[in-house]
């Protein structure tokens, strides 16, 4: 005999209206939904927060920081609160830029506001700067 498909619809519209399931069906599939959404959306967010890696050693960077960053950053990082320098304990701005941006920065100087900080080529090495910076990193802000 061949299959029905009409009785068959039927029997399920029968059972479905009986149990009354038609709302906690689609409360299932909601939870599913969102279970789904969550699952899809945790491989973006296993990334933890931007990292940096020092781009130097921080310890020869320190004697390089306090020869000649501490004049305007200070020797805390906050650049007298901003006012002198960029203040790298409260503006996480600076250091979730890159590490070439910011070795960028000190290379070439920056003048904004007002406010300079002088170019470092042809005072630092490379490898100075590199280490300036990671100094900075290690201690003023998230690796
Ligand atoms: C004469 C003062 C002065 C000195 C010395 C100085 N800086 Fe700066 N620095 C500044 C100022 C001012 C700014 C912020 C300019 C601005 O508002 O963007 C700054 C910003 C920075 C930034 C952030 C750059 C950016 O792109 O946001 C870094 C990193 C930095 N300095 C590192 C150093 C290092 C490393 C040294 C030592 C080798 C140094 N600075 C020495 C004044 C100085």
């Amino acid at each position: 005999m061949k299959y029905k498909p009409t009785l068959f619809l039927a029997a399920s519209a029968l059972f479905f209206s009986a149990c009354d399931d038609s709302k906690s069906t689609s409360e299932e599939s909601g939870a599913k939904d969102a279970t789904e959404t969550a699952s899809q959306k945790a491989p973006e967010k296993a990334p933890a927060p931007v990292k940096h890696p020092l781009p130097g050693d921080p310890v020869a960077g320190e004697a390089v920081y306090k020869k000649i960053c501490t004049a305007c950053h200070q020797a805390d990082g906050s650049g007298m609160n901003g006012m002198l320098a960029a203040n790298f304990v409260k503006d996480k701005t600076r250091l979730a830029k890159s590490n070439e941006e910011l070795l960028k920065s000190i290379r070439d100087g920056i003048t904004k506001d007002g406010k300079v900080m002088p170019p470092q080529k042809g005072v630092l090495t490379e490898q100075e700067m590199k280490d300036a910076l990671a100094f900075i990193r290690k201690s003023f802000g998230a690796q």
